[in-house]
């Protein structure tokens, strides 16, 4: 399995094959809710189809009981990769396992991963608003944790609590990091950015780059070279 997920933040069918073409072999890709939305369900086929991973993120939160109806469809998609919200709860966490084990067509399952807190949520808006105190490192870890006794298979996080996640909850439990940039390229909206090398370092399973790939006049060769980063034994 490919180690670097390409975020498809395109809001057309045709943008996204245009883009895809330019590959000569599969990759490893995700959706969101924008193109899942704009192009309907039929998208996930067509890229699977073409020999394409995917990354189906959907951010489910739910009551348990749909949550696992809605995962066992999502499995029958045969995607390679779902999530949830942690904050969902360990009973919805696991209803999901439970959908994406009985939707799975043959032996495989989709990797269940759970979205901790959204980066966009500042320490502040986590106490005032939803009402939740403490720190936000200190959510993050306990939120993984019940990812990790409700048998999920890791998190998306920061690229800076990657080793902490690895420390706390467990060196197998699989960490899912965004916010990864090359050396010179422009940070966009993202506040804390790091780059392959270091989310390499740091530990991360898979990076997931939108940009840095997608807006590149040679897209291929930027994500074959996050690819051999990624993939290197960590004496780089
Ligand atoms: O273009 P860029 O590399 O910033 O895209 C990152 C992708 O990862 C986007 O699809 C974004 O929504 C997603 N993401 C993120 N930060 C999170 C969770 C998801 O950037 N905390």
């Amino acid at each position: 399995m490919s180690k670097t997920i390409i975020a498809l933040d395109f809001s057309s069918e045709r943008e996204v094959f245009d883009f895809l073409d330019r590959f000569k072999k599969p990759v490893f890709v995700k959706i969101g809710m924008e193109l899942l939305y704009s192009c309907g369900l039929g998208i996930i086929s067509s890229i699977k189809n073409r020999g394409h991973q995917i990354f189906l993120d959907l951010k489910l939160h739910d009551i348990p009981n749909t949550v696992r109806a809605a995962m066992r469809n999502l499995a029958s998609l045969n995607v390679d990769m779902v999530n949830v919200h942690a904050m969902g709860g360990l009973e919805m966490m696991r209803a999901a396992l439970s959908g994406l084990e009985e939707g799975k067509k043959g032996d495989k399952r989709p990797l269940l991963i759970a979205v901790t807190m959204l980066t966009s949520t500042s320490v502040d808006i986590m106490n005032r608003e939803l009402r939740i105190q403490g720190s936000v490192e200190d959510t993050v870890i306990s939120y993984a944790k019940n990812a990790h006794s409700a048998r999920l298979d890791g998190v998306v996080c920061s690229v800076n609590e990657t080793d902490l996640i690895h420390r706390e909850v467990s060196e197998k439990f699989l960490t899912v990091t965004p916010g990864i940039r090359l050396e010179n390229d422009s940070t966009d909206d993202q506040k804390r950015v790091a780059t392959p090398q270091i989310a390499r370092l740091k530990g991360s399973d898979f990076v997931v780059v939108g940009r840095s790939i997608t807006r590149s006049l040679e897209p291929e060769r930027v994500y074959s070279h996050i690819e051999e980063i990624m993939s290197s034994k960590l004496d780089i």
